[in-house]
């Protein structure tokens, strides 16, 4: 009768490990998983900001007034940095007028989004005012603001030069001595350009015969003081990195001539131009390639640049998503690149465009001095060339043809710091966090397309992601990042709303283990006052237990290995299937059971259920009594974290007889013709649960005929919603797979071969709720606990259907191979029926 009941616990239970040895996984496959989880609801310490307006996607901070400065549809605001929320804020409403925005409309624009003013700039100006662009319904205006007053001018300046019409058009813009660097595509179906204005001397790229951008969607651009204690007098520079359409031919497969590629280009601040040739035109410009994981990983979302204190160390992260032809499936790599690997470039081969094969090609011919595309230095201002207009024309020919280095840049140590997949990172920002034993560790927030922020570490070679937290409730994209030192604060900018977060939430961490398995550098476990502590603000800095580098060496001796735990005692008829609660706080962690302190339980094995919630233990036999405790396994350290005494009673006795602390036992009262009641709709229960279980195993074996995929799940991240469910391939039997997964990155998965047959809960029906367990819960067996566990499982979206034993052989064995597999496939049926697109 209860295997009804069994069988719907089994559709509903959600499994994280399985026996067997850890799946084989290629080392490169750097897949990192956020270690902890922090829903919305759990976000107590954030503040909110948000009014009437939308798309607050410009945010300024002005540390020494302590304002954070938001730009937004049709707004300006001013908020206090301490508490955006507090209500203090003040505002400018700054909207095109009706007539703007119907010529806008007229136009064939869409006013729903694009006829409003949407400020894009926002920068300061001197020390009395700031300075703002807004699209304003496709005839952009720009002003100077008196950051005082915080009110408009009475009069506006012309913003056509200086922002692009198009409010969601990629876009980067500087104010450097008062000029205005912008990049970005102004006008409606204008070319990309990277511009300086409010300048005596306005420049701009070259498009003649040849045009030195393609197509290029500018995320970014950063000043660099080069010129500060340089030995050769050299230059600022101002860097630009985008996305554009590659105009040279790759190497590899899907390498065609206008795929589109990363690039970085400077520009010296200097620069005045050529006299005759390049009249108005940059005459340093010069760009390159940037590579990360070629060639999947092609399309710039976001880059960030550090230095902590010194132009030379300044290093960049970039967030990329997947190349175009992938754009159904969401993934991001973070690279870093450090300035000297880009100046090297900048120093290296430039390519040349050859009209005869009308390709692009290493140029190996005479380079004409001045260096094409430096800087003026001492060294040339000595040989009379004090300003680009002095620059011979041999040099300002070459550099109008060769714009492109033949070298690219990759990114540091030859590799991406993380892969990661099922997250779309939209932008990121970083800061260096001195730890109190000396070293100096980057610590990057990274915001996704809905609506997370991803705090991660950079550590060696690889990062690692300590949290990852919902900012808004609605999914929208991340627009803009912003960190105060000074505050403590990340402030989020997004379509709904700018978000104040800490930087670090250390007391979290309960335990020593926690403190030092979460390696956050902002937090260490102080072992005199028992907590983990800001390690900024703690009173005794150098006392606190931190492992950043190996994250699990320090808490030893101490008592503080966790809460300690009385044993919770159950008691459960002979047949009866109990679930042991057990919340796993790390998502990296792998939970592991011990029956009487020494036999190791298998999931799938005696009937026992190894899950992220706990153990299920299925028509328990009186011989499963005894002492079951629930373990997290973790970077090799392992936490207690609940222990059971559980008592299986023959059928026959009563439960009243149970030992330990009656439970309540109404049970034992209630007439026959109730127990059968229940009886009757548990049954019930369990044979529906059935035929949907048959149903949704029918359906993904139409789905699996035409897929032929097949996944195991890895593990849930917890978050609500079917975005998060995370799948891993099963791994079959692959060449080139030997190599084991890195230590720490092949978590728990599914086991080798046939596993589970766990299909996505997205596009499936959700499984049926959890049922009235009135009666079970009596006998105090765990059910009772169970419609809560059964509700997280379900926004897990994971339904379990069956064992499978068969082991499909042309399984892809990484997510790169399924890549490439999907992109052969492609090019078949492009090549024989020339699907839609979307159909990948
Ligand atoms: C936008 O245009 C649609 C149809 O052209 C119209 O129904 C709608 O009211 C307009 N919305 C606004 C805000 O003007
Ligand atoms: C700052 O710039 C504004 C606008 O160009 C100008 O009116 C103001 O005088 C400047 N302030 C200072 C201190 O230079
Ligand atoms: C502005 O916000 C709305 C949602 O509030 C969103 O649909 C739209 O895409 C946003 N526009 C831009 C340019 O970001
Ligand atoms: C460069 O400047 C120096 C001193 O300022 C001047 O003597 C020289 O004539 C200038 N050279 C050119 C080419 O203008
Ligand atoms: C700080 O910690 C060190 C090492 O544990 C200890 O020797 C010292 O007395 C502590 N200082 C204070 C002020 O607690
Ligand atoms: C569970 O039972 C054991 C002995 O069987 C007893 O020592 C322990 O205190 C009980 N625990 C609770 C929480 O009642
Ligand atoms: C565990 O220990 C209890 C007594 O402490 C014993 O009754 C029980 O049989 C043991 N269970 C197993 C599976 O060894």
């Amino acid at each position: 009768m209860w295997e009804g009941l069994g069988s719907l616990l089994l559709c509903l239970l959600m499994v994280s490990s399985a026996p067997g040895p850890p799946p084989r996984r290629p080392a490169r496959e750097l897949d990192a998983t956020p270690r902890t989880t922090i829903p919305y609801e759990e976000l107590s310490e954030a503040r909110h900001f948000g009014g009437r307006a939308h798309n607050y996607s410009t945010l300024l901070l002005e540390e020494a007034s302590g304002r954070l400065l938001v730009g937004a549809r049709g707004a300006l605001f001013s908020l206090n940095a301490q508490d955006i929320g507090d209500g203090t804020h003040r505002e400018i409403r700054w909207e095109a007028s009706p007539e703007t925005q119907s010529e806008c409309v007229r136009k064939g624009r869409n006013n729903q989004t694009e006829c409003f003013n949407h400020v894009r700039f926002l920068q300061r100006l001197n020390a009395t005012h700031l300075y703002a662009c807004g699209t304003h319904a496709f005839q952009p205006l720009c002003a100077a603001i008196d950051s005082e007053a915080f009110t408009l001018p009475r009069s506006f300046e012309e913003g056509k030069e200086k922002c692009p019409y198009d409010p969601a058009r990629g876009y980067t813009g500087l104010i450097i001595d008062g000029g205005l660097y912008t990049a970005t595509r102004y006008e409606f179906r204008s070319i990309p350009d990277i511009r300086r204005s409010r300048h005596p001397r306005s420049l701009r790229t070259e498009e003649s015969p040849l045009h030195w951008l393609n197509d290029a969607e500018f995320v970014f651009s950063v000043l660099i003081r080069e010129s500060e204690a340089s030995t050769v007098g050299d230059d600022d520079k101002v860097y630009y990195f985008f996305t554009e359409r590659a105009t040279e031919e790759g190497s590899g497969f899907s390498q065609s001539r206008g795929h589109r590629v990363a690039r970085v280009a400077r520009v010296c601040k200097g620069d005045l131009g050529g006299k005759k040739i390049l009249q108005k035109k940059w005459t340093s410009f010069l760009k390159a390639r940037l590579a990360c994981h070629v060639p999947l990983y092609e399309t710039l979302r976001s880059v960030c640049s550090l230095d902590g204190g010194a132009w030379a160390h300044t290093r960049f992260y970039a967030a990329f998503s997947l190349a175009a032809q992938w754009r159904t499936l969401e993934a991001s790599a973070i690279c870093r690149y450090d300035l000297s690997d880009i100046q090297a470039s900048f120093s290296g081969p430039y390519m040349e465009y050859l009209d005869g094969t009308r390709r692009w090609g290493r140029y190996d011919g005479a380079v004409p001095e001045p260096r094409p595309g430096s800087c003026i230095t001492d060294g040339l201002r000595r040989r009379g060339y004090n300003s680009s207009q002095d620059l011979p024309s041999p040099v300002l020919d070459f550099v109008k043809l060769h714009p492109l280095m033949a070298r690219g840049v990759g990114p540091a140590r030859g590799r991406p710091l993380l892969l990661k997949r099922n997250a779309r990172y939209t932008r990121l920002v970083g800061t260096p966090v001195t730890v109190p034993a000396g070293p100096t560790y980057d610590v990057l927030f990274l915001g996704t397309v809905d609506g997370w922020i991803h705090k991660a570490v950079v550590l060696g070679l690889g990062m690692h992601i300590i949290e990852e937290a919902q900012a808004f409730l609605e999914p929208q994209p991340v627009e803009s990042l912003v960190i105060s030192a000074a505050q403590h604060s990340l402030y989020v900018g997004a379509p709904g709303g700018v978000v104040q977060m800490p930087l670090s939430r250390c007391s979290r961490y309960s335990s020593c283990y926690d403190c030092i398995l979460a390696r956050d550098p902002y937090c260490g476990w102080d072992p005199r006052g028992r907590g983990c502590r800001e390690a900024a603000v703690a009173p005794n800095r150098t006392a606190l237990i931190q492992d950043m580098e190996r994250g699990n060496r320090g808490c030893e001796g101490g008592a503080d290995t966790g809460p300690h735990l009385p044993p919770r005692n159950r008691s459960v008829l002979r047949g009866d299937d109990v679930l042991l609660p057990c919340d796993q706080p790390s998502n990296l962690a792998r939970a592991s059971w011990l029956l009487n302190g020494s036999r190791v339980l298998m999931d799938g094995r005696d009937g026992y259920r190894v899950g992220v919630d706990g153990l299920l233990v299925m028509d328990t036999r009186p011989e499963q009594s005894g002492h079951y405790s629930c373990y997290a396994e973790e970077n090799g350290l392992r936490t207690l974290l609940a222990s059971y005494g559980l008592t299986v009673q023959p059928i026959l006795s009563a439960p009243a007889l149970a030992p330990g602390p009656p439970p309540p036992s109404h049970g034992a009262h209630l007439s026959p013709d109730v127990r059968l009641l229940y009886v009757l709709i548990i049954a019930a229960l369990g044979g529906l649960c059935l035929v949907l279980a048959s149903m949704l195993l029918y359906v993904v074996c139409l789905r699996g005929s035409g897929r032929r995929r097949t996944y195991s799940l890895a593990r849930g991240t917890g978050r609500a919603g079917g975005s998060a469910v995370q799948l891993q391939t099963v791994s079959g039997q692959c060449p080139g797979d030997e190599d084991e997964g890195e230590e720490g990155t092949d978590r728990a998965g599914g086991p080798e071969g046939g596993g589970l047959l766990i299909i996505p809960g997205e596009g499936t029906p959700a499984p049926p709720p959890p049922p009235p367990a009135a009666p079970r819960a009596e006998l105090s067996n765990g059910v009772g606990a169970l419609p809560s566990r059964l509700r997280r499982m379900n926004g897990n979206s994971y339904v379990l259907l069956q064992q499978s034993e068969n082991r499909a052989p042309t399984l892809p064995c990484s997510f790169t191979e399924e890549l490439s597999r999907i992109l052969e496939k492609r090019k078949h049926t492009q090549l024989v029926e020339r699907l839609d697109e979307s159909s990948v």
